[in-house]
């Protein structure tokens, strides 16, 4: 059976850029957004126009050269932001526009000081104005994680019928649930006339941990776009990280969901977006941090060097690393020793690995991880017969 295609929405240039400290200039930007097209993503959101003449300049330079993705503007939903975007992306060979407005009765009231039908209005408005300058126009219901599912139905119904061609659905403060982010996709699947007009696309915060959970749930419950940004980075705990997303989708194939994703560009790919970005990624983040195929219990890397699957679920090539590491720590046994010392070079035999063991294990003691140069100094110092071993 052929797989559903899920669109790979990437908003690390404009959601992930808000992050302090981040900021690119258009150089940096136009190398980042090349890179995401080769890897794959569907849609580049480039930034957010009106922001700043800078922001403008780099969604024009990006729509310029970018060959396959749709190249994508936020704004609000306000005609000068509009008329702003639409002239950023005058040269992309696919241009979308992304408007939209709060929806949430806390939004309605304290952002906008209004009524859930003044801001139904202003929405259609938004859409239909977004129409005239482009045929991709996608609506965002910010706070649709809080808002009413009643009423961001009749949201979804109006600006479809106005032309919206995607309907983001944003967890924009990371609050919900798995469930219920995904029964919210379901329910407006159910209750929205015409919804096979659009797609629907997921766009959640991590505040509680659960952007990518969600995302996967929303997908799960019909949405077919996710918004998300390499290495999860975005506002405050970030948003649902590309990576992780597309080696679920990868890995867990009877769900027949499935992107365009390059997958072995990934870890290059976050590299150089931490590097650009100078944003660390940390070491235990799922599918690109440094440990993440780095086994450091005595039982993990017994298991790992007699079958790698014993405890991998990914094979690292398919991710772009080259291959799993067995750190030595005192947490280490003797097959992770020998193995170390196999590449460097020395086969042990079983009565010398015992001593050699006993060696390492004051050292470990005393050190964080053992490191190659550590083993030489291990084995001359366990007064083992170095012919025999070399
Ligand atoms: O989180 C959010 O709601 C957003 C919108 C502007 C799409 O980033
Ligand atoms: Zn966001």
């Amino acid at each position: 059976m052929s797989k559903d295609k899920v669109y790979i929405f990437d908003t690390t240039l404009r959601d992930g850029e808000q992050v302090p400290g981040c900021k690119l200039d258009t150089k940096q930007k136009l190398v980042i957004a090349e890179r995401l097209d080769t890897l794959g993503v569907d849609i580049i959101e480039a930034g957010f126009p009106i922001s700043s003449p800078g922001d403008f300049n780099s969604v024009n330079e990006i729509a310029k050269v970018v060959k396959h993705a749709t190249v994508c503007g936020l704004t609000r939903s306000v005609k000068k932001d509009i008329e702003v975007a639409a002239e950023a992306l005058k040269h992309a060979k696919r241009p979308r526009i992304h408007t939209g407005i709060g929806t949430s009765d806390s939004h309605i009231k304290y952002k906008f000081n209004s009524t859930r039908e003044k801001i139904l209005e202003r929405a259609v408005e938004a859409v239909r104005y977004a129409k005239t300058f482009v045929d991709d126009v996608e609506f965002y219901a910010e706070d649709a994680g809080r808002t009413d599912n009643e009423y961001l139905a009749r949201v979804c119904e109006e600006v479809i019928k106005a032309g919206a061609t995607v309907l983001n659905i944003p967890d924009t403060t990371g609050y919900c649930l798995p469930e219920e982010y995904g029964a919210k996709m379901k329910y407006l699947r159910e209750n929205v006339k015409d919804i096979d007009k659009a797609i629907l696309s997921c766009h959640c915060h991590n505040d509680l941990g659960l952007a990518t959970a969600n995302s996967i749930s929303g997908v799960i419950n019909g949405a077919r776009q996710i918004e998300c940004t390499i290495n999860g980075i975005g506002e405050r705990a970030g948003n649902t990280s590309l990576e992780e997303v597309v080696m679920i989708l990868k890995q867990h194939p009877y769900l027949n969901l499935d992107t365009s994703i390059d997958s072995k560009l990934l870890y290059d790919t976050s590299l150089m977006v931490s590097e650009k970005m100078g944003m660390l990624v940390q070491p235990n983040k799922a599918i690109v941090g440094s440990n993440a195929f780095a086994h450091s219990s005595g039982i993990h890397q017994d298991g790992v060097i007699k079958k790698r699957e014993t405890y991998e679920i990914i094979d690292p090539k398919d991710v772009g690393v080259d291959h799993s590491s067995i750190v030595l720590t005192a947490r280490s046994g003797r097959a992770a020793l020998a193995y170390r010392a196999k590449n460097i070079g020395y086969e042990l035999t079983k009565v010398q690995l015992d001593v050699v063991y006993k060696q390492f294990l004051q050292f470990a003691d005393r050190k964080k991880e053992i490191l190659d140069k550590d083993i030489h100094q291990i084995i001359e110092l366990a007064n083992v017969n170095i012919e025999s071993i070399a």
